[in-house]
């Protein structure tokens, strides 16, 4: 198998297939979710939360992201690798590109940020620089506490209308891929058919190009789980066997199911 690219992902979105991204942040796990067959690993600020035990990716700094993302990116050789870009790490170009070109040389083949329409500068000068941008919409962690908690998005229309607004302009501004977290399902898959850019969902139902889930929730370790986490060690005597479950799910349609999902 050879390394999964942007082309690699493109060509899944247009021939109808599916394709994984799995949470990883050191390079056991790395291998075990390349292994299992994912096409993407997403080195997640979620490391804050199941790693370092906060309540919020908030305490994520980018020397963080970087030391897992270098952790990672040794022991996938076949998927591609997305490092997040953790809380303000992205508010100014100098700062946005100093901190991108860090993540870029700890392995990462592209880097992720949450938001919108006022990303659309910093992503354009990203990619004209030749760094890759995955966008994250709908339920951005790092804007929880303007949130006021880890609530669905999307449910009114005009909040509905503005994701979708986002999501354009995103793909507009150069980025290749975007990560939809916590929207009703119609909206996920209202903006997968817009977009020409694969769109992966995580609590945004059956109708996204993808799928990620956090690993210590799809493995059943975490605390507290949403609603759209199954855990896939249930009928597994390995992890490996659970991280080859979820993999082969998404691809067959069978997760997400309805109970998975918000309407
Ligand atoms: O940090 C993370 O793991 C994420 C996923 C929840 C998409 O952003």
């Amino acid at each position: 198998m050879g390394k999964v690219t942007i082309s690699t992902l493109d060509k899944m979105k247009a021939n109808g297939e599916k394709f994984v991204c799995i949470t990883a942040y050191d390079a056991t796990f790395a291998r075990l979710v390349s292994e299992a067959g994912a096409e993407t690993i997403l080195v997640g600020d979620s490391l804050g939360m199941v790693l370092q035990g906060h309540d919020s990716t908030i305490p994520v700094t980018t020397d963080h992201m970087a030391y897992h993302t270098e952790c990672v990116s040794r022991a996938a050789p076949h998927s591609l690798v997305i490092a997040d870009m953790p809380f303000m790490s992205y508010t100014g170009p100098e700062q946005t590109m100093e901190n991108a070109t860090a993540l870029m040389q700890a392995g990462a083949q592209m880097v992720k940020m949450e938001g919108g329409t006022w990303l659309s500068d910093s992503i354009s000068m990203l990619v004209e620089r030749g760094i890759p941008v995955c966008a994250h919409l709908g339920l951005t962690p790092q804007s929880v506490n303007q949130f006021g908690g880890f609530k669905v998005q999307g449910r009114t229309p005009k909040e509905a209308k503005s994701i979708l607004a986002d999501a354009v302009e995103i793909q507009d501004a150069g980025a290749s891929l975007l990560v939809l977290e916590c929207i009703p399902s119609t909206l996920a898959t209202d903006i997968s058919s817009k977009l020409d850019i694969p769109v992966i969902g995580i609590g945004a139902g059956a109708g996204t190009d993808a799928q990620v889930l956090v690993m210590h929730d799809m493995l059943g370790l975490s605390e507290h789980t949403a609603r759209f986490v199954e855990n896939f060690m249930e009928g597994q005597t390995t992890i490996q066997g659970a991280l080859r479950a979820f993999v082969e799910a998404v691809k067959a349609g069978e997760y997400p199911r309805e109970e998975h999902t918000y309407t």
